[in-house]
């Protein structure tokens, strides 16, 4: 398994670095635009190796896209990151271009890679791989709902007053501070329902903590996240080198699933060798799906700042 990660940012590091500590990968191409930058990264990656006890073999370039050739995965972190109290939307117009050319770079040295999309707006940024590469579908995938499942668990866990490890729980919808929808009327506690431990009014809060995750962390660090994007693109390059099959809640390009279409956005899908194995359709209650078509909507809204 070889992995390119566009980006040694944050991000891009982390995604790196954990994808190296599981040891799954033959190797991780870190590739950025500074001059000397991802080479910088790789480097100091790679003197962790004797120390957290990996062999993947973490190389960095300079835009130089040769030497991603041939991988099977490339992980899309590129673009600007928001800046506390921006929407994640608002990165449209400088992120557009940096994925599009990415993304072309990418397909060009690997043409039967499995494109991840991290880059914000994340839904959208996807639908723009889509829309430049015209691959498969089920070759490019938006991480988002990995990621703010792992969040919307963590408020879950913190409301509960139990270990994460009790508590699942899944997030669709687009990757926004409105449009994300938490689920908890199917979230649990080892299999029972969270709504037999916690009020309504608590699990308004939980839900409402999930979906201004990202922000809150922003606000905190005075940049985006990374320790959880980076874990969440891991778990899925993870999930494809292991053809695990793992269900995970991801930006997936929609062909009349859930009533919708031509759009990119949030749903659980099955993820293996072949990226996104197929789209799995829950029963949703009448709440849930307008919820699901007003984050459709918005999401669209967005796309169509693209042209
Ligand atoms: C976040 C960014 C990655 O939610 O969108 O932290």
């Amino acid at each position: 398994m070889k992995v390119t990660v566009v980006g040694a940012g944050a991000v891009g590091a982390s995604c790196a670095e954990y994808i190296a500590i599981k040891n799954f990968a033959s190797e991780v191409v870190l590739v950025d635009i500074k001059e000397g930058f991802a080479e910088g990264k790789a480097m100091d990656l790679m003197q962790t190796a004797s120390l957290n006890g990996f062999d993947t073999q973490i190389t960095g370039s300079t835009n130089d896209y040769s030497k991603t050739a041939d991988s099977d995965v490339a992980v899309i972190t590129s673009g600007i990151p928001r800046k506390p109290g921006m929407t994640r939307e608002e990165l449209i117009s400088t992120n557009a271009g940096i994925v599009k050319t990415v993304a072309e770079n990418i397909i060009k040295h690997s043409p039967n890679v499995i494109i991840i999309v991290v880059s914000n707006p994340m839904d959208t940024m996807t639908y723009l791989a889509h829309q430049a590469l015209d691959l498969p579908k089920n070759r490019i995938i938006g991480m988002g709902g990995a990621l703010d499942s792992a969040r919307f668990k963590y408020r879950l866990a913190e409301a509960l007053k139990a270990p994460i490890s009790d508590v699942d729980g899944m997030v669709i919808g687009g990757h926004s501070d409105t449009g994300m929808i938490p689920l908890t009327r199917l979230a649990t506690r080892n299999s029972v329902p969270v709504s037999e431990f916690l009020s309504a009014d608590r699990l308004a809060e939980v839900k409402e903590a999930t979906k201004v995750g990202g922000a809150t962390l922003t606000k905190l660090l005075g940049t985006s996240a990374w320790y959880a994007p980076g874990a969440a693109v891991s778990s899925m390059v993870h999930a494809i080198a292991n053809d695990s099959h793992k269900m995970f809640p991801c930006s997936c390009l929609l062909d009349g699933e859930y009533g919708l279409n031509d759009l990119s956005i949030g749903v659980p899908a099955i993820i293996g060798a072949n990226g996104i194995e197929r789209i799995v359709e829950i029963d949703l209650n009448d709440e849930e799906k307008e919820a699901l078509a007003n984050s459709a909507t918005a999401v669209q809204k967005t796309n169509s700042l693209l042209s």
